[in-house]
């Protein structure tokens, strides 16, 4: 059997960052795609990167490339591409710039890879995905976002933390867009299976809801000069493996929701189970009154940013 091919489009910090998670982790031969300014950076990366798989025992063919021939017949396509944020700035800043970049980028892989899986990282991400979905014009469940695995993962890390208990026995969910109006799921989270209500105060868990709220301006505030990569790419390359695998996780994505929760066509963090065929279904939960209001304002943040996009782009 063939190893699978996956594409990472964008080799900066997420995206050769997430070259490296699946390397690691052996989920197959990777392409590393990028039109830098500094001619043939994609190519070093993924030369320096196939040189550790001696070290660190893993076998995959990493090659970069500045066009899009290397990239045909990909299984799964990640887009990073894109400009990160500033001290600042928040996600909807790059609207513009990266509705473009995502645009051009979509009609690349639909060219090379007709039959792939696309994971959009680009942010705004909940906007970026549905770029993707309408340039592309794949089946929605082979177009998703990567949001709601990091963001969960970043409630785990503060939970795990603030309890002193491996994040291993930490499951929870996170819904809604990747933004400030993001929705932590604390009747979703369990730790060791034991609801995390019982364990600590509202006002405890209100403070780590809200950090986890603030998770990636916390990190561009410290950093400085972009956003976060590892725990981005950690995610993203858990995604992939869900796909490469076919392991079926239920774990929450950016999936296009049209019935599902009443949204009406948009992209917004909900769990999914993911295996070989991409969103292979999203689950629907019995939301709380208040989960459903904090849910829908999410939504309602997401359609105006998709609304704000379709005016940039009909150049208004
Ligand atoms: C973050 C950026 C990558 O949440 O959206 O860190």
């Amino acid at each position: 059997m063939r190893r699978a091919k996956i594409t990472i489009v964008g080799a900066g910090n997420v995206g050769a960052t997430t070259a490296h998670w699946c390397a690691a982790a052996e989920l197959g031969d990777i392409v590393l795609v990028d039109v830098p300014a500094t001619e043939q950076m994609p190519m070093g990366k993924a030369l320096d990167l196939l040189q550790s798989g001696p070290i660190m025992g893993f076998d995959a063919r990493i090659v970069g490339a500045t066009d899009y021939e290397a990239a045909a017949g990909s299984d799964v396509v990640v887009i990073t591409a894109g400009i990160a944020r500033k001290p600042g700035m928040s996600r909807d800043d790059l609207l513009a710039t990266n509705a473009r970049i995502v645009s051009s980028v979509t009609e690349q892989v639909k060219a090379c890879s007709p039959n792939a899986i696309l994971i959009v990282v680009s942010n705004p991400l909940d906007a970026m995905v549905q770029r993707a979905l309408q340039v592309s014009g794949f089946p929605p469940h082979r177009v998703l976002g990567q949001a709601g695995v990091l963001d969960t993962a970043r409630y785990r890390a503060f939970l795990s933390l603030e309890l002193g208990v491996s994040v291993e026995d930490i499951s929870a969910l996170l819904m809604g867009g990747h933004g400030d109006t993001m929705v932590p799921m604390p009747s979703c989270t369990s730790v060791g299976g034991i609801p995390v209500t019982q364990l600590l105060s509202q006002e405890r868990l209100d403070a780590i809801v809200d950090r986890t709220r603030k998770g990636g301006a916390e990190i561009v505030s410290l950093l400085k000069t972009g956003s976060a990569y590892y725990a981005p790419a950690a995610a993203t390359a858990q995604m992939v493996e869900a796909i490469v695998r076919d392991k079926k996780r239920l774990i929450p994505c950016a999936a296009y929701c049209d019935r599902e929760y009443g949204v009406g066509g948009y992209y917004v963090g909900v769990p999914v189970i993911l295996g070989s065929e991409g969103v292979e279904k999203i689950v629907e939960l019995q939301l709380t009154a208040s989960e459903q209001a904090a849910f829908q304002h999410s939504v309602d943040a997401v359609k105006e940013l998709v609304a704000a996009m379709g005016k940039i782009l009909a150049g208004g």
